[in-house]
């Protein structure tokens, strides 16, 4: 082994390590599976998370983002590796604990590709780039403009835009439409008038039957006076 990878081993070592150490404040009375982590910033300062649980359930966070969350906090925006131990509270860890999609997307807010994640135990250690773990990550790269999407011309913008509110207009608009109205509710009431008219012809029919039928009983009486006459 050359010296550049004797020293990284030792910095490796020292991080798994130190995760050891931060998996011993775990809270995970729910699970019983105790994560320690340990990120080491740009700066050479070491971070040290462990998962807290919750009573319900989902504000649990991890021991990731726990130690990404206080680096941040300190100032910190660039990270070169993490180790990561997990296993039931009471066991040694013996098998890698990756770490979650969630906190796997808080790793691309502020690492690249080469970003280092350490998984395994002190003895045997897996060195995992983080381009591995995430290789298609939603930054925020994504959310930058892009440049086919085109800004309005001012001018056409202009032409297409709503004409100024004026007060005469409106009025204008409002004496035409209760012209309208008023003509219209005219029209209805004129047709009303003339559906009464008739009713009334109807009604001056049944008198002129009054009257014929007036006139047949007359007519009868007349023709019975006639024949009792006759007798
Ligand atoms: N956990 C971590 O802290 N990091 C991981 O990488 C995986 C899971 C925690 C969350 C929870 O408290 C417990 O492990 C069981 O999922």
């Amino acid at each position: 082994m050359t010296d550049i990878y004797q020293q990284l081993d030792s910095i490796y070592r020292q991080l798994m390590d130190k995760a050891h150490e931060a998996r011993s404040s775990s809270y995970s009375p729910y699970s019983g599976y105790a994560v320690g982590a340990a990120l080491l910033a740009a700066s050479g300062k070491i971070y040290l998370g462990c998962n807290i649980e919750n009573a319900s359930y989902t504000p649990t966070v991890c021991a990731e983002r726990v130690a990404f969350f206080k680096a941040v906090s300190a100032g910190e925006r660039q990270f070169v590796a993490i180790a990561i131990v997990g296993a039931n509270a009471g066991e040694e860890p013996s098998r890698p604990c990756p770490p979650c999609g969630v906190c796997r997307q808080v790793m691309s807010e502020f690492c690249g590709p080469e970003f280092v994640v350490l998984l395994g135990d002190r003895e045997e250690y897996q060195i995992v780039p983080f381009a591995d773990l995430m290789p298609y990550t939603f930054t925020m790269e994504n959310l930058a403009p892009t440049e086919s999407v085109e800004e309005p011309d001012e001018a056409e913008y202009e032409e297409e835009s709503v004409p100024e509110y004026e007060d005469t207009d409106l009025d204008e608009n409002l004496d035409e439409n209760l012209d309208e109205n008023l003509d219209a509710d005219l029209d209805d009431l004129d047709d009303e008038d003339l559906e009464l008219d008739e009713d009334f012809d109807e009604l001056s029919d049944l008198d002129d039957l009054e009257e014929d039928y007036g006139e047949i009983e007359r007519l009868l009486a007349e023709l019975t006076a006639e024949e009792n006459e006759a007798e």
